[in-house]
């Protein structure tokens, strides 16, 4: 599966089997995010084999259960660190899908206690992705049509309605898509619009699917 079929087919999957992540596997998603570490100077974290991160009362409150695997998004304070989550963790969520596993990104519904242990003082814990092989493969969100979150009027470009379309299917924190697409000057931008949780970690996600779907970097 390649990246353009992973964005089609993810969803959000909050019930898994509980079987292991082969180590192949392992080693392949070990590898990515060292990489993503490497150029975004974030600090990324994938733990195997610990339940403990999803046991809560709010986990279960939110239909999470069998959560073994989990990625951690956080790094130095900075002003840009919640946008690069969402664009960095969105990476790995697609290879992650591609190779045959199932994901779901978590603000709240997890343990937030046990999992802030892991944390080095002096890093900020954005939010985390729930992984491993799902029980179903989820279902698509609500659409809503694209013309909503088109800024620039007339006639799209290929490589635009590309991206634009590759963005409305990438996860929101409340499915809230609050974000507006155009061009400027030839290029692609993207910005939030309005106010709602983890809006900056959304732009990044969708920023991700944009680029990746059309071929063109957003500035
Ligand atoms: C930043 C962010 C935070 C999220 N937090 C939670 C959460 O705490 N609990 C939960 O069940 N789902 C959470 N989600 C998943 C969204 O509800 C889901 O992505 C959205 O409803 C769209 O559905 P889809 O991912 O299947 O396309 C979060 C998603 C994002 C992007």
């Amino acid at each position: 599966m390649d990246l353009a079929q992973a964005i089609q087919e993810r969803h959000s999957v909050r019930a898994y089997t509980g079987q292991k992540i082969e180590e192949e596997k392992r080693q392949e998603l070990d590898t990515l995010i060292r990489g993503c570490n490497e150029e975004s100077g974030l600090h990324i974290q994938i733990c195997y084999d610990d339940p403990d991160g999803f046991d809560s009362k709010m986990a279960h409150y939110g239909k999470f259960s069998n959560v073994n695997d989990y990625i951690i998004l956080a790094g130095r304070p900075s002003e840009d660190l919640e946008e690069k989550c969402g664009y960095y963790g969105e990476r790995i969520v697609l290879e992650a899908q591609a190779m045959g596993l199932n994901t779901c990104w978590v603000g709240l519904t997890f343990n937030k206690r046990n999992v802030k242990k892991r944390i080095p003082k002096g890093e900020k814990m954005a939010l985390v992705i729930a992984i491993g092989y799902g029980e179903t493969q989820g279902i698509p969100h609500k659409e809503r049509p694209l013309d909503r979150f088109v800024a620039t009027k007339g006639e799209m470009p290929d490589w635009f309605r590309k991206g634009a379309e590759a963005a409305l299917l990438a996860p929101t924190a409340l499915h809230q898509q609050k974000f507006k697409m155009g061009i400027r000057d030839g290029k692609p931008v993207i910005r939030r619009a309005g106010r709602g949780p983890y809006t900056k970690v959304d732009l990044g996600i969708v920023r991700y699917h944009f680029e990746t779907a059309s071929g063109h970097k957003v500035f």
